[in-house]
């Protein structure tokens, strides 16, 4: 199971809570194109208060039922949510995938990266879980930077398997870590340190 709260060397990332939902709203209201060209929930922003304070009790009890993690993004001191990661249960019971956003003021400094990382580790942490996936468009190439970054394989690109957020068909190019892979990387990390 994930914890409720993950320390990383930059980030908190903790699950949401209802109190929290001032400072979401806050950071999907000032990144709506940003966020809109590629995550399809976006279509919907910006929602009235109480629609994401409804949100957050959903995310909280999925999270508590095991059934799907979403965490907020803080910095240390957790005064403004800068962003949003997930990691979601898949049809296959051994298999998760990674998804996430940052507020594009606080882009290109690793925090994707880094809080990926993070989930990617307490993902294997879980003794059921052989692989873990980060899906994404193949123009985004932000979003492939990451799984590129963290030493993911990218296994396929899927032909027209979903559609962008306006509605147009799309590509999704599929990156994969398999426990082993993670497992080598760490003992070769190690075996440096
Ligand atoms: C995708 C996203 C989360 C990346 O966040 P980020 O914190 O800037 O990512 P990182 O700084 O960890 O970048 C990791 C790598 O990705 C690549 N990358 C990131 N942004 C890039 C950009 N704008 N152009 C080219 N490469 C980019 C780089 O290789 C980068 O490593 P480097 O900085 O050492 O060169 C952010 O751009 C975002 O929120 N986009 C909108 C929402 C979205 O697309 N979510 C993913 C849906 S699948």
């Amino acid at each position: 199971m994930l914890p409720e709260r993950i320390v990383t060397r930059r980030l908190v990332l903790r699950r949401g809570r209802r109190e929290d939902a001032p400072l979401l709203k806050r950071a999907i209201d000032a990144n709506l194109d940003h966020l809109r060209a590629w995550m399809p929930w976006a279509m919907e922003e910006p929602s009235p208060l109480e629609v994401i304070e409804e949100r957050l009790d959903r995310f909280a009890s999925d999270f508590d039922a095991a059934a799907d993690w979403a965490f907020g993004i803080f910095p240390p001191d957790e005064s403004a949510v800068i962003g949003g990661a997930g990691i979601h249960r898949r049809t296959e019971p051994d298999t998760l995938e990674i998804g996430y956003w940052i507020d594009a003021r606080h882009t290109r400094r690793g925090y994707a990266t880094e809080a990926t990382e993070a989930l990617m580790r307490f993902g294997f942490s879980m003794p059921e879980i052989e692989r873990i996936e980060i899906r994404c468009d193949p123009r985004n190439i932000a979003s492939a930077g990451v799984p590129k970054k963290l030493g993911f394989r990218h296994i396929a690109t899927l032909a027209n398997d979903t559609t962008t957020p306006t509605g147009d068909p799309r590509d999704t190019m599929v990156w994969e870590m398999t426990r082993p892979s993670f497992d080598l990387q760490r003992a070769t990390l190690e075996s440096f340190q």
